[in-house]
This record gives structure tokens, C-alpha cells and sequence, in this order.
């Protein structure tokens, strides 16, 4: 049984078929309509979440499927204090497939363990958001026309910005992509990704403060949200949320054709008037998460 709990599950080829496929989907968007009739996917989601989880369950839904689970963890028995172990051996008899969101690093790990239905880690913690990749791979795809030869800004929280690590590792695969890493001191990329992954691969990098002096440069600038939900304590939250605020006066100095993503809960780190620029294309982005899930539930459950 395949389970996707990081980017580097699934092989560049995999990885191809998933977003080709989606891509497809993309184009008919009925053709798939009843493909996964009888199927369920349970959502265990253990943290907030507007995106990943209602884009599964309406992924799910347009595949013909149903969807049950929870949206909180106090709203579950984890809040009697049951372990996810337990708790998705119980719901490998209820569903076929899972979603799972948990504020531990590896709780969907530990989960694949235990499971006897295919997991996917719909976020753990500050590790890992593996769907969320695909979903920006098939953005970057989709409208910049390929994912490699592309030097890439991001933008914000690196060390708590799950998204941002799943991406990294994920477009290291692709050749000629030069990282741009702009962030304060205190939130720069963790240490196992600069030393395990970046430099361990050779690729090309640099890490910067001024996102101005090098938004001339970028074909995409990938914004996060400062991770209030990470912080040990308020005052360093407060201090750095407002570190980068992309607004038109910035968006002034980049290409024509450069694209603005963000994973999105947006804070600050946007203004609102950058969202009616044609290179902001985060909404799109969001969009197209329902397609890439729908691949993906299909390649688990091996109906396509
Ligand atoms: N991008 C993302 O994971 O959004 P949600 O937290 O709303 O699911």
C-alpha cells in the first residue's frame, strides 16, 4: 500500500503522472464524476484548515466518493486522550483513504504505520505539507509552463513554513532552480534542509533580508505567513509578523512575468491591492488544490 506522508514519496515520475493527470481533470472537469463511487475518505484533521480539508472532501465528492471525519481535535477522542495509533485503526474500518492534519511532526508517519488504508499527511507540525507541493507544482506547471531553470524567491517564515520545506525538497529534483530565501535571521530555513538538502545536493542558493534588492531577479516569489501558531512566545511573533509586506510598490520592481503563490491563510504579508495584479495567482493556486487531490486520490486507491 502506497501512503504519501513527504514530497520525496513519490518519485519524479510519479510525481509527472499525478500532475498530468490532474491536468486532465483540469479539462474534463466531469469526466471523473463517479470514478470513486463507494469510496470514502476520512479527514482527520487535528489542527485548523479552510483549504486542505474542504479541497479533499470536494475532491472526493467530484470523484463520486463520500467523505466523513473531523475538522478539530477537541471534537474527537484524541481529546480524551486517545492515541492516533488507536485511532486510525479504528477508521481503517470505517474508510478507504485518510487525509490526516496534526500539529506533531510524523503523527501521519506514526499513522502509516498502524493503517491498513493509504494515509496522506495533509500537514504535520512545521514539516511537511506534501499535498499542498503538489498543488504548487501543478500551479508552476500549469502557468509558467515548466519547473526547471527558474530561480525562486520564498518569502517570509522559513523555519515554520511546512509548505515552504515540502516545496524546497521538492523542486531540488529539477534542474537549474536557484533558491532565493528572504527572511529575518530568526526565521531562516532550518538547519537539516540548508546542510541536508541544499548543500548536500549542491544546489544553488542564497539567503537574503531585502526582499527588494532581489525581486528584479525572480520568476516566482513563493510568500508565507509568519507562524503565529509556532511561536514559544508573543513578543517574538509580534515583533517579526510584519518582517515583509508585499504591496504594489514592490510588485513595481519584479518581471512581467513573474508569478506571486502563497499557500494561503494570508495575513499581512500580502496587501490586498496586489491581488488584482495578473502575476498574483494564489486564488488560482488554491483552485487547482481540488484537481491535484483528486489525482492523487485516484492513484492511491489505484482506480486510475
Ligand atoms: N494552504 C493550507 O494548508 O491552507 P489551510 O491551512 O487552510 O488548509
Amino acid at each position: 500500500m502506497k501512503h504519501l506522508i513527504s514530497p520525496l514519496d513519490l518519485s519524479v515520475s510519479e510525481l509527472e503522472d499525478i500532475l498530468n493527470l490532474a491536468s486532465e481533470i483540469f479539462n474534463d472537469k466531469k469526466k471523473y464524476s463517479d470514478i470513486c463511487h463507494g469510496k470514502k475518505l476520512a479527514t482527520l484533521f487535528y489542527e485548523p484548515s479552510t483549504r486542505t480539508r474542504l479541497s479533499f472532501e470536494a475532491a472526493m465528492l467530484n470523484l463520486g466518493g463520500s467523505v466523513l471525519g473531523f475538522s478539530s481535535a477537541d471534537s474527537s477522542s484524541a481529546a480524551k486522550g486517545e492515541s492516533v495509533a488507536d485511532t486510525i485503526r479504528v477508521i481503517s474500518s470505517y474508510a478507504d483513504i485518510c487525509a490526516m492534519r496534526h500539529p506533531k511532526e510524523g503523527a501521519p508517519l506514526v499513522a502509516s504505520i498502524y493503517s491498513s488504508i493509504p494515509v496522506i499527511n495533509a500537514g504535520d507540525g512545521g514539516h511537511n505539507h506534501p499535498t499542498q507541493t503538489l498543488t504548487d507544482l501543478f500551479t508552476i506547471s500549469k502557468l509558467k509552463g515548466r519547473l526547471d531553470n527558474l530561480t525562486v524567491g520564498f518569502c517570509g517564515d522559513l523555519k515554520f513554513g511546512r509548505t515552504v520545506h515540502s516545496l524546497i525538497n521538492a523542486l531540488v529534483r529539477y534542474k537549474n532552480v536557484h533558491f532565493v530565501l528572504v527572511s529575518p535571521d530568526e526565521l531562516k530555513i532550518p538547519a537539516y534542509l540548508r546542510e541536508e538538502v541544499l548543500d548536500a545536493n549542491h544546489i544553488s542558493y542564497e539567503e537574503v533580508k531585502n526582499l527588494e534588492a532581489v525581486l528584479p531577479d525572480l520568476d516566482l516569489l513563493y510568500m508565507t505567513r509568519v507562524q503565529k501558531e509556532r511561536f514559544f512566545n508573543e513578543e517574538d511573533y509580534i515583533r517579526l509578523k510584519d518582517s515583509f509586506i508585499l504591496d504594489a510598490k514592490k510588485m513595481s520592481l519584479a518581471k512581467e512575468d513573474m508569478l506571486v503563490l502563497h499557500p494561503l491563510p494570508r495575513v499581512n504579508e500580502i496587501s490586498t491591492e496586489v491581488d488584482n495584479d495578473k502575476r498574483a495567482v494564489y486564488f488560482k493556486q488554491a483552485e487547482f488544490g481540488v484537481y491535484v487531490r483528486m489525482a492523487l486520490i485516484m492513484k492511491l486507491l489505484e482506480v486510475a
